[in-house]
């Protein structure tokens, strides 16, 4: 079989699992298993033939995917602004709208000190040491298991002896002060989380599920966010569909101001920015 032709069975296949992007996902496969550094790559080579040695590899991992386990988990690894992080089922799969989040963030301006709360895999707190090399970081997580993924990532980029991940949950072992506090905290409602994709299900449930609401952690972090917060410090919130009002009312309840909610690239208000003293 070519390259093109093993493409093609690969994606039937995934199509009729019911994977979405069936063609991307093959290709995405494909490539990491040729060792390629893209899978534009493949374009190239389209006509080549593939030995067994060379299409046995890919055949578990398209059952996989076509079982539901998420893309960035047999890939191992995930991009985030332009840098490779590892992935997997110790921590959240960064999204993309986390992305933007920091993004904005490194439009808002330069914090000295920063936090990142709920770190996951680290990559927050990580892409903003890379990219504001003279900010101190630190990331925090209750889960040793994520830790230990941030703590390799950090290795990976060179940040093990610059950022530093300490296990707390929420603030309770921070000491601050900080300039900004940002936080992509669990926002499920406990509710939605069985009608979930297959996907998702392969997210540590701790990395979802937001209480009853969705808002139980994001309620407990605007309570405690002023005891570590710097004047006019920010506090910025990744947070899900239909939760913006709800969260303003909060932050406003504890004194926040210059409340902001902000879009992400679908026009959804998925974050909130506000500063305290
Ligand atoms: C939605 S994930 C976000 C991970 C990462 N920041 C990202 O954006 O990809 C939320 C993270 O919050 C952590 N978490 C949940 N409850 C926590 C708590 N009480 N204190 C600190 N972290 C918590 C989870 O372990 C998980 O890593």
């Amino acid at each position: 079989m070519t390259v093109l032709e093993v493409l093609t069975a690969a994606t039937d296949y995934l199509t009729k699992q019911g994977i979405e992007s069936p063609r991307l996902n093959a290709e995405h496969l494909l490539a990491h298993v040729l060792g390629k550094k893209n899978r534009i790559e493949l374009y190239l080579e389209f006509e080549r033939p593939l030995g067994e040695r060379e299409r046995a590899p890919l055949r578990p991992l398209i059952r996989q995917r076509g079982e539901g386990r998420p893309l960035q988990h047999l890939l191992g690894n995930v991009e985030f602004l332009g840098y490779s992080f590892v992935t997997d089922a110790r921590a959240l799969i960064p999204r993309p709208e986390t992305e933007h989040l920091v993004e904005l963030l490194l439009e808002a301006g330069d914090f000295p000190r920063i936090l990142d709360v709920g770190t996951g895999s680290g990559i927050i707190a990580l892409s903003l040491a890379l990219k504001r090399p003279l900010s101190a970081v630190t990331g925090c997580d209750i889960s040793p298991e994520a830790l230990a993924l941030a703590r390799e990532n950090a290795a990976r980029h060179g940040l093990a002896e610059k950022v530093e991940f300490l296990e707390s949950d929420l603030l309770e072992n921070i000491r601050g002060p900080v300039d900004l506090v940002v936080a992509n905290l669990p926002y499920i409602p406990a509710g939605d989380i069985p009608g979930l994709s297959r996907e998702v299900g392969h997210d540590p449930i701790l990395a979802l599920d937001g209480g009853a609401d969705g808002l139980d952690l994001i309620r407990r972090l605007a309570a405690g966010a002023p005891r570590i917060l710097a004047p006019s410090g920010i506090l910025a919130l990744e947070i899900g569909q239909d939760q913006s009002s709800s969260v303003c009312e909060l932050l406003e309840a504890h004194n926040f101001r210059d409340i902001s909610p902000r879009r992400d690239y679908q026009n959804i208000e998925r974050f909130v920015f506000a500063k305290h003293g």
